[in-house]
């Protein structure tokens, strides 16, 4: 007979206590214990050592050559790190609306010669037809069911034999062991804990779609993330079509990569180079724009940065910034301010990075504080010039990591010159290049330098 048991598990972090606790003691979350019912069928209780595998030694374990299945679209299998690993599990997260289900559903539809199951506990199989249409492109290899049982999920499993796996979302499934709803912690920890015996066993890759917090976290208990090989996230603005994959655990590949997208109507088109989509064409020079050659991951592009510097209307002036740091935005105008003389304290200042873009190089500094400038004086940044340094507190101009990619792509796309730090070494410039390089090491030396190139 079945045992049913009141255990109480960590929302955060999925620790279980037999009560409830006002403070997690694993995770030191407070307030995250939520009770539920697990049944265990009598008997199922394993004893280690009882059952399964004996202890191998290295040198007897067969190396698995099996090729990673190559998937249609060049920036996923990049960031998978060249593919996808038989038997690995890959976690996918993102808000909703920002095309999970699409981009699972492409991959599954533009790689005809894997025969892909793609599970579903939240769409009806007439809504996913729909998507797949509006994708185009149906080659025929690609299973839909639509069920969230578990056990019966096994089942199909073991009766088509896929050779990928697509659970669209792993907090819909449900196992009959537990007795608490889809999406509490022991649900997904037990779903997941299942799907991934099953990948080990039969090699076959599986891709977990999962939901995120309000905070932005993946939804359900932190060993979701511990226990799968690869978590992707997907992420972008809403009003805007660039979406950006990015990996933040990778056991078989590095974690620097990304991906870029743009969601069309007729499904996501990889982009290959952001760089000329970033960067808005303006017939005649205005001010408040600078370019930063920026770097995300290990991938360097140009980005367009926009400033208003204008007149605080109200006693408190305004400081907004859409895609970089806010205070990081107010640490540059303290710096512009002391060292270099700007009366900032009274002006509005509004900031924005082009498409939608979140940026995090410090290198983009730079850029920042060159369009802030410009737009202060109302003087255009020469139009073929662009930036790459981090400032620092004193004003002096920090040296960044990845210069060679940065001067690589701005001369690819076509930039006369590009300001850097002075206290870059000579070696750190790529040989033989064709773009001039303009140093400077303070920023009190940036605004002389900016108008005479910018005037
Ligand atoms: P979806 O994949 O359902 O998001 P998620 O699974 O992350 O919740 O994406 C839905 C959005 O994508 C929806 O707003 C419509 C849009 N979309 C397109 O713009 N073009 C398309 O071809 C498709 C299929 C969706
Ligand atoms: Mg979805």
């Amino acid at each position: 007979m079945a045992k049913t048991k009141t255990v109480f598990f960590c929302t955060s972090c999925g620790a279980e206590s037999p009560k409830w606790l006002g403070r997690c003691p694993s995770c030191n979350e407070w307030n995250t214990y939520t009770e539920e019912k697990i049944s265990r069928p009598a008997g199922s209780r394993s004893h280690p050592g009882s059952h399964g595998r004996m202890p191998e030694l290295v040198s007897d374990i067969k190396s698995g050559d099996e090729p990673r299945i190559k998937l249609h679209g060049s920036e996923f299998n990049r960031i998978l790190g060249g593919g996808l690993v038989p038997g690995s599990v890959i976690l996918i997260g993102g808000e909703p609306g920002i095309g999970k289900s699409t981009l699972a559903l492409q991959v599954a539809l533009h790689t005809p010669e894997v025969k892909t199951l793609y599970i579903s506990g939240e769409e009806s199989s007439r809504q996913i037809k729909l998507r797949a249409d509006r994708i185009g492109r149906d080659d025929g290899n690609c299973y839909i069911l639509c069920e969230t049982g578990l056990e019966s999920i096994t089942g199909h499993l073991n009766n088509l034999k896929p050779r990928l796996v697509i659970v669209d979302s792993i907090q819909t499934l449900h196992t009959d062991h537990i007795d608490s709803p889809a999406g509490s912690v022991s649900q997904i920890r037990e779903s997941a804990g299942q799907l991934l015996r099953y990948a080990k066993e039969s090699s076959v890759p599986v891709l977990l779609i999962g939901h995120i917090t309000k905070e932005g976290g993946l939804a359900g208990p932190k060993v979701l993330e511990h226990i799968v090989d690869v978590v992707l996230q997907f992420e972008g603005d809403h009003n805007h079509q660039y979406r950006v994959l990015r990996s933040l655990k990778n056991r078989f590949g590095s974690t620097s990569e990304i991906g870029l997208y743009e969601m069309q109507g007729d499904g996501l088109r990889e982009v290959d180079n952001p760089s000329e989509i970033l960067i808005a064409d303006h017939h005649e020079s205005v001010s408040g724009v600078a370019i930063s050659a920026m770097v995300d991951g290990i991938r360097p592009f140009l980005v367009e940065i926009q400033a208003l510097v204008s007149s605080a209307v109200y006693g408190n002036p305004q400081r907004s910034s859409t895609g970089f740091d806010l205070r990081r935005l107010s640490m540059l105008l303290a710096v512009l301010e002391k060292r270099a003389g700007f009366r900032l304290a009274s002006k509005d200042v509004f900031l924005n990075v082009a498409g939608g873009l979140k940026v995090t190089d410090p290198a983009t500094d730079l850029a920042v504080i060159s369009a802030v400038l410009s737009s202060d004086t109302d003087l255009p940044v020469a139009q073929d010039t662009c930036f790459a340094g981090e400032v620092g507190l004193s004003g002096e101009i920090r040296p960044v990591g990845r210069l060679q990619q940065r001067i690589g792509e701005a001369q690819k796309m076509g930039f006369k010159n590009i300001v850097i730090s002075s206290f870059h070494k000579k070696d750190a410039l790529p040989e033989g290049h064709k773009i001039n390089v303009i140093r400077c090491g303070k920023i009190e030396h940036l605004c002389r330098l900016l108008f005479k190139t910018g005037g």
